[in-house]
């Protein structure tokens, strides 16, 4: 038997929904590259083709939106928590499957993908409303996706904010097999639901190494504060044992093309950040480069994905569950693929304890 504590190096899946080459730094997902799904898709497309990838067909996202904010009232007090990752986990558990309303998991997989990814976003902007004392406000089910997430989110979306957050929400809505997918697809191999699915993998997303990265990135930011303090503070953090945010990446070898995809995207709203956040990737990637020069480390997604939200107006708190909200319609698509494999994920463990005498 092999051991991969990682699992690096093991194949778990066939997939039709995305593909992720490290070596070139290139991303295509369902069959389009991600530059060119970012420029010309909108969510609702993009969604319904990982959908369409994964063997299923998506239902419309502004009734679900509707859906779920009718759902609100009953959330008890998922959306009082501190954190907008576990109150979107506490609000994705509360759609049990009564099949009464469409804001409530039906345990068809296609009806409650639509439910989950329409709720997401009503969930995550709720949850920033009532934690800056104010009052959520609903959705509009005429709008797009991305548009009435910052709208609700913010009170406001101009066409190039909610222009910016979409391509976003594209770059995000599938990656391999990343840790949440995964975890999805194991959840989804033991013949549960598609909620319990989704459940699980907003708690893998939640972790710091995975999509918990651009709220320190943007705390990074800014207690470095301009170009010229960059390389002390970045020796400083190395020197502290701590990794920097933003930059590494499992499977990349070279600059994750998404970076590139926001970098650019980020461009039109003139954020006052992006000047210094490229000025903080050229003295990471320097330091990196002296420091593990057998080890190529450049900057991930994370990296602009701070400037990027942050400029458009949305508050850190809510970062790592923006991700989540791009995110839900390829896990839901992953659910969907994985249920046709139909066999349960039970890799083997090594016992290396005392054994009875
Ligand atoms: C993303 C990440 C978890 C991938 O890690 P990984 O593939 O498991 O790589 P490893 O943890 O094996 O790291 C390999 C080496 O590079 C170093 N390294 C990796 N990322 C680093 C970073 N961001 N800053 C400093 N050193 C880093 C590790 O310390 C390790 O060094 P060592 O061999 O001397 O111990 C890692 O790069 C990281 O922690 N990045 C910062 C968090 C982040 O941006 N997350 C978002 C990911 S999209």
């Amino acid at each position: 038997m092999v051991t991969s504590s990682g699992l690096d190096s093991v194949v778990f899946a066939d997939t039709a929904i995305s593909h992720v080459d490290g070596d070139a730094g290139r991303l295509v997902i369902a069959g389009f590259d991600v530059e060119q799904l970012a420029t010309t898709c909108s969510y609702e497309d993009a969604a319904r083709r990982v959908i369409e990838a994964g063997g299923g067909e998506l239902g419309m996202l502004g009734p679900a939106r509707v859906a779920a904010w009718q759902m609100l009232p009953q959330l008890g007090d998922a959306l009082a928590a501190q954190d907008a990752m576990d109150a979107l986990r506490a609000a994705l558990a509360h759609m049990h499957s009564t099949g009464r309303s469409p804001a409530l998991a039906s345990g068809d997989d296609l009806r409650d993908a639509v439910a989950v990814i329409g709720a997401a976003p009503v969930f995550v902007a709720a949850w920033g409303r009532l934690r800056a004392g104010k009052t959520p406000l609903a959705p509009d089910p005429a709008a797009g996706q991305a548009a009435d997430y910052l709208r609700m989110s913010t009170g406001a979306a101009t066409d190039a904010t909610a222009r910016a957050l979409e391509a976003y929400l594209v770059t995000v809505i599938d990656h391999g097999m990343n840790a949440s997918t995964f975890t999805a697809r194991v959840i989804t191999s033991t013949a549960s639901d598609l909620v319990s699915a989704t459940v699980g993998a907003v708690g893998a997303l939640k972790g710091p190494l995975h999509g918990g990265a651009p709220g320190p990135v943007l705390d990074m930011l800014d207690a470095i504060g301009e170009p010229a303090k960059a390389e002390a503070w970045l020796l400083g953090e190395l020197a502290a044992g701590r990794r920097i945010m933003g930059m590494g990446h499992r499977i990349y070898r070279v600059r994750d093309p998404r970076a590139a995809v926001l970098e650019t995207a980020v461009k039109p709203l003139a954020s006052p950040r992006l000047e210094l956040a490229r000025a903080v990737e050229q003295a990471a990637a320097k330091i990196l480069r002296e420091r593990k020069p057998d080890r190529p480390l450049a900057a991930n997604v994370e990296f602009y994905t701070a400037v990027l939200l942050d400029a458009v107006g949305l508050p850190r708190e809510q970062f790592a569950a923006t991700f989540a909200v791009g995110r839900m319609a390829g896990w839901c698509a992953h659910v969907l693929e994985q249920r046709r494999v139909g066999r349960l994920v039970r890799p083997a463990s090594r016992y290396v304890g005392p054994m009875p005498s």
